[in-house]
């Protein structure tokens, strides 16, 4: 049987991407930003996943106004790094899993969730950024990902977009459809995006330190009330971007979501998540970079 093991949540700012493209992570700008991963590059190496879902959206790159899936899975065998106007990111291609994503896509759909099924899609920085922040600098062509990757994007660009319920619900889904799947595999799910930015209008710049940290309280130890936070709670508080928030839910959907009181650590232990991992940094070009990964008990 297939198994959800770990989650790792966190930000994919384009600028990380051309920081390490451009050989600048040691800048005074980046350091403590890819020293809040350092941690979690280890961490890759010693629970390398056989493969990985990866919860992310497109920035109008593979889909555009012509076409805005809600929910859509890559059922590709490889994916290929996008040209988002200054040529593809210098990494290697993403290989893809198609038995476990066809097998994804056909318990996700029995389970009532409409997926879209792409079986050809160039991958943007909400997929690359976050490959890289967790397995380093690698060369294009020399080196490879460490284990075979599902893309799983979410619309959360174009109105109307899904909610945090709905992408909680989702992960569950998700989580009963691996747990189904015949091959032992060890699976780690990945959300992506967030936590607070705004990157245009009167509000563009907006970063609330203290709400994301609360939400991610909260989304560690009480998913089922994380989930219940309303859409306009996202957009007014953590801006127009923070929206992308709601794709972190589909990996905590995934988990062992029993809540419990945050302050009573052994009860978190017995029965829910264990923070392996958790950083928080602003700011990363307009952004608050949020950082978590969960192990489940
Ligand atoms: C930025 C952040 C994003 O999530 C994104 O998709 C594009 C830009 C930024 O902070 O620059
Ligand atoms: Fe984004």
């Amino acid at each position: 049987m297939a198994k959800i093991t770990a989650s790792v949540f966190t930000s994919h700012v384009p600028a990380i991407g051309a920081a390490m493209d451009l050989g600048k992570t040691q800048e005074d700008y980046w350091k403590p930003l890819f020293t809040g991963y350092e941690y979690s590059k280890q961490w890759m190496k010693d629970n390398k996943p056989d493969v990985i879902i990866l919860v992310f959206n497109d920035h109008a790159t593979a889909f555009s106004l012509d076409m805005i899936p809600t929910f859509a899975i890559g059922t590709a065998a490889e994916y290929t790094p996008a040209d988002e106007g200054f040529g593809p990111r210098p990494v290697p291609k993403v290989m893809g899993h198609p038995d476990l994503a066809s097998h994804i896509a056909h318990s996700v759909i029995q389970q009532d969730f409409d997926l879209t099924i792409v079986n050809k899609m160039d991958v943007d920085h909400g997929l690359t950024v976050p490959l890289s922040l967790m397995c380093g600098e690698k060369d294009p062509v020399k080196d490879s990902w460490p284990c075979p990757v599902i893309p799983f994007a979410v619309n959360v660009v174009q109105y109307p977009v899904p909610s945090g319920q709905r992408c909680f619900n989702l992960g569950k889904a998700i989580r009963k459809a691996v747990e189904s799947f015949d091959e032992d595999l060890n699976v780690h799910i990945w959300g992506t995006g967030g936590m607070s930015h705004q990157l245009q209008g009167a509000r563009a710049g907006l970063i609330n330190r203290e709400w994301d940290n609360a939400w991610l309280d909260q989304m560690i130890a009480d998913p089922v009330a994380c989930a219940a936070t309303p859409h306009i709670d996202y957009v007014r508080e953590a801006g127009s971007e923070g929206i992308e928030l709601v794709m972190w839910l589909i990996a905590r959907g995934a988990m062992s979501d029993v809540s419990y009181d945050a302050t009573d650590l052994e009860a978190a232990r017995a029965h829910s998540v264990r923070v392996a991992h958790r950083f928080y940094h602003v700011p990363a070009s307009n952004t608050a970079v949020g950082h978590l990964i969960l192990e489940n008990n």
